[in-house]
C-alpha cells in the first residue's frame, strides 16, 4: 500500500489491504503471546489459591518463603467510596508535599478557654524576649477576657459556644487551626486550655516542636467502656471498630497535619453524627477524645507520637484528673513532672492493662512533657516564683 493513497482509503479497506503482511509477521510473536498468557494464568491461579507448603515456596520465591501475595498488591478488603477515595487522595497529597519552610518559622499557641486566662502572667513571662517566633490565638467561648499582656491583646478569634464533650469542642479546635493556618509562618500548632502552664522555657519548647517531623497527638487503643465501648457501628463502613482510638484532646500538630484536619469532612461528619453524649442505648461518646486520634491512626499512624506533651495526673483514679492547688506547687513536684520520660496509658476494661512506652524524640528517649494541667488559678503566684527555677532544670 502506498502512503500517498492510503489516507484516502476507509478503515475497512486499509485493514483488508494490510492483512496479508500482518499475518506473516504475527507468526513469530504468537507463541510469545501464548506463553505470556499461560504465565499470567499461572500467576492469577497462584494469587487466588496462595501456595502453602514449603515445596510451593521453593517454586514461588527465590530467597526465603514469602508467598506470592507478599509481592502482589494486597487484594483490597472493600472498595473505597467516592468520598473516601477523595479524602485519601487529598490527605496523601498534603502529607507527601514537602512543606515550604518560611524564613521565620513560628509556633502558633492556640488557647481554647471559656473566658478568663488565669495564667496569662506566666505565659507572658514565657513569651518575653521571643517576639517573632510565635503567634497567639484565643478562642474564648463564654466571656471576652480582659488582657493585660501585650501578647494576648486583640488575639481573640471569632468564637462560638463550646459544650463539654460535644462536637462544638472539635469545631472550636478546627476554628483555631483555620485562623492560625492563615499565617503562613506558623509551622507548628499547639492547643492549650486555661488550666495549662508551661513546664519549660520558650527555646526548649520551640526546639522540641520545630526540630521533629511528627505531631504530638495522643492515641491508644482502649478496649474498655471508655474507649472502644463508645464506638457506634453507624460509623461503618469508613470507621471500623478496630481502628477506633482514644487520646487526650491537647495536641500539637505540624502544619501538614493541621491542613489534613482542615481538609477532612468525611471523618469529621462520622464523629459529629455518631460520637455524641447521650446517644442511643445511653451511650456517651466524646468526639474531642476520639476524632483526631482515630483520624491520624487511620491516615498517618507513623506521623504521630501517640502521647500528648501536656502532662495530666490521672493517678487518683477519679472522674477528673488531679487539680493542683497552691500548696502542691513545689520545686520537687515540678522536677518530678519535667523528668518523666515514659508515657503511660491504662485501659478502662476490667483488666486495667497498663501500657508504658518511652517518649522518643527523633528516636532518642527524652522528657515527655512541655506543658501541664490542671492548675487552679490560686497556684499562679507560686508558679511565677518557681518558673525560673524549674525551667532551668
Ligand atoms: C504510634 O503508633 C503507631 C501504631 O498505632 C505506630 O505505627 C507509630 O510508629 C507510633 N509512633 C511513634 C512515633 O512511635
Ligand atoms: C521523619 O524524618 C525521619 C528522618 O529524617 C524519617 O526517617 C521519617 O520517615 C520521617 N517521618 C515522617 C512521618 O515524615
Ligand atoms: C516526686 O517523685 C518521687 C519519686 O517518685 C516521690 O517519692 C515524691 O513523692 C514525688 N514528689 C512530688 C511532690 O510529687
Ligand atoms: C530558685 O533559684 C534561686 C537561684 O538559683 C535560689 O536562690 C532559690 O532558693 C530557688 N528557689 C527554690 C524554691 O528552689
Amino acid at each position: 500500500m502506498k502512503t500517498s493513497q492510503g489516507w484516502r482509503l476507509g478503515m475497512k479497506e486499509m485493514q483488508i489491504l494490510s492483512a496479508p503482511r500482518q499475518r506473516a509477521q504475527l507468526k513469530k510473536p504468537t507463541w510469545i503471546i501464548v506463553l505470556v498468557s499461560l504465565v499470567s494464568l499461572f500467576l492469577i491461579c497462584a494469587y487466588v489459591y496462595p501456595p502453602q507448603g514449603s515445596g510451593a515456596c521453593y517454586v514461588f520465591s527465590l530467597n526465603g518463603c514469602k508467598g506470592l501475595s507478599d509481592w502482589l498488591p494486597p487484594a483490597p478488603a472493600r472498595e473505597l467510596t467516592d468520598e473516601e477515595l477523595a479524602s485519601h487522595v487529598v490527605t496523601n497529597e498534603i502529607l507527601n508535599t514537602p512543606p515550604v519552610v518560611p524564613e521565620n518559622p513560628k509556633i502558633a499557641f492556640m488557647f481554647l478557654i471559656p473566658g478568663a486566662l488565669p495564667f496569662e502572667k506566666l505565659w507572658d513571662r514565657f513569651f518575653q524576649g521571643h517576639e517573632g517566633k510565635f503567634s497567639v490565638y484565643v478562642h474564648a467561648s463564654k466571656d471576652k477576657p480582659v488582657h493585660f499582656s501585650r501578647y494576648f491583646v486583640n488575639r481573640e478569634i471569632r468564637s462560638d459556644k463550646v459544650v463539654w464533650g460535644k462536637i462544638s469542642m472539635v469545631d472550636a479546635e478546627r476554628r483555631l487551626l483555620a485562623y492560625a493556618l492563615k499565617e503562613t509562618d506558623n509551622q507548628h500548632f499547639v492547643l492549650l486550655s486555661d488550666s495549662c502552664i508551661p513546664l519549660r522555657d520558650f527555646d526548649y519548647v520551640y526546639n522540641y516542636l520545630m526540630y521533629t517531623n511528627i505531631s504530638f497527638v495522643d492515641c491508644f487503643e482502649d478496649p474498655g467502656p471508655h474507649g472502644s465501648g463508645r464506638y457506634s457501628e453507624h460509623m461503618l463502613p469508613e470507621v471500623e471498630k478496630k481502628h477506633f482510638r482514644k487520646g487526650a484532646q491537647w495536641f500539637t500538630m505540624k502544619r501538614q497535619h493541621a491542613l489534613a484536619v482542615m481538609a477532612d469532612s468525611l471523618y469529621y461528619r462520622k464523629f459529629k453524627d455518631y460520637c455524641r453524649p447521650n446517644m442511643e442505648g445511653n451511650r456517651n461518646c466524646y468526639s474531642d477524645e476520639h476524632y483526631i486520634p482515630t483520624f491520624f491512626y487511620m491516615l498517618d499512624p507513623t506521623g504521630i507520637s501517640n502521647w500528648s506533651v501536656t502532662h495530666v495526673d490521672w493517678s487518683e483514679g477519679k472522674w477528673h484528673p488531679k487539680s493542683y492547688v497552691r500548696k502542691d506547687i513545689t520545686y520537687e513536684l515540678m522536677k518530678n513532672i519535667t523528668s518523666i520520660s515514659e508515657n503511660v496509658h491504662v485501659t478502662s476494661d476490667a483488666r486495667k492493662e497498663v501500657q508504658i512506652n518511652p517518649c522518643l524524640w527523633n528516636g532518642n528517649q527524652r522528657p515527655c512533657y512541655l506543658f501541664a494541667r490542671k492548675f487552679l488559678p490560686e497556684a499562679l503566684d507560686s508558679l511565677l516564683q518557681l518558673y525560673p527555677n524549674y525551667t532551668s532544670i
